[in-house]
């Protein structure tokens, strides 16, 4: 298949996860793709696996909190492949140990998270958005969360900055919409990757898992097919929007998974 036949995508975050999954993916589909993350060895390992499935990739080793680090990874897409096309500004999260309810988290590790997600994802787009717009559109997707969207006893920080996320989304929607780059966000819900894996004890994952209409949680595969779709023609019509993936997570009523429980046999 080749629905990002003649694409060229940046991945930030590449090297584990849903960025290594969203990366190997639109290379199937075609893309020549940037595998960006700050971990160097990890990038070089997602390019490696790109390229052992016969696509192209160019590992880059950037850190998103730091400006010249991204201006550098847009000159140097641009220099290797000519053109760009996709940016997933895929970095983010928050350090669950600290990003705590209101009086307790950690005020540093906030501003540390406005870094990482906020202003890793504006000023992504700003430096990648003139290439698109001298290649007569593109796509920008970036990674919010369905903490944007739901109130929660912990991770006050994370919740405040993929919110974020969406509103710039919908700027950069409305600003640029004339000249065909468009801009959507993605907002998964409890997706298996490391991240996630390593910060949640056990019980936390079983519960996640009921709090779902579907009856698993998802895999990083599953926000990389999202993203496949946002990054190719077929979403051309669509833009400004916030693509819930999240097995039905936040659009459940509370009571469900208790009322499930009771149904008959
Ligand atoms: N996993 C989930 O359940 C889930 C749910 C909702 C949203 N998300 C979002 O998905 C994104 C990544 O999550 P993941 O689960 O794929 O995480 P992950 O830890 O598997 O991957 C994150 C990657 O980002 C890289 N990275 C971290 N800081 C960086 C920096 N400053 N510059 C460059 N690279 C950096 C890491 O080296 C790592 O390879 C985040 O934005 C997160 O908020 C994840």
């Amino acid at each position: 298949m080749e629905r990002l036949k003649d694409k060229v995508a940046v991945v930030t975050g590449a090297g584990s996860g849903i960025g290594r999954a969203a990366a190997e993916l639109m290379s199937r589909e075609g893309a020549r793709v940037v595998v960006a993350d700050y971990d160097t060895a990890a990038a070089a390992e997602s390019a490696a696996l790109i390229e052992k499935a016969g696509g192209l990739a160019l590992p880059v080793t950037v850190d998103v909190t730091d400006e010249s680090s991204i201006a550098d990874m847009i000159a140097g897409t641009v220099r290797e492949f000519g053109a760009l096309n996709v940016l997933c500004n895929h970095v983010g999260g928050t350090d669950p140990r600290t990003d705590l309810d209101l009086l307790r988290m950690d005020m540093e590790e906030f501003h540390r998270a406005v870094a990482r997600n906020v202003t890793s994802t504006l000023l992504g787009a700003r430096h990648a958005i003139p290439h698109m717009i001298r290649a007569g559109g593109g796509s920008v997707i970036n990674t919010a969360s369905v903490a944007a969207l739901v109130g929660d006893v912990l991770q006050t920080s994370y919740g405040a900055v993929k919110a974020a996320v969406v509103s710039i989304t919908k700027s950069i929607a409305v600003q640029y919409g004339p000249q065909n780059v468009r801009c959507n966000a993605v907002a998964p819900g409890a997706v298996m990757t490391p991240a996630l894996e390593n910060n949640l004890p056990a019980g936390v994952i079983e519960s996640l898992k009921k709090g779902n209409a579907l009856p698993c949680l998802g895999a990083p595969e599953d926000i990389g097919h999202a993203m496949v779709f946002l990054a190719s023609d077929e979403s051309r019509y669509l833009t400004g929007q916030l693509l819930v993936v999240d097995g039905g997570m936040t659009m459940q009523s509370s009571a469900a998974p208790g009322r499930r429980a009771q149904l008959p046999a």
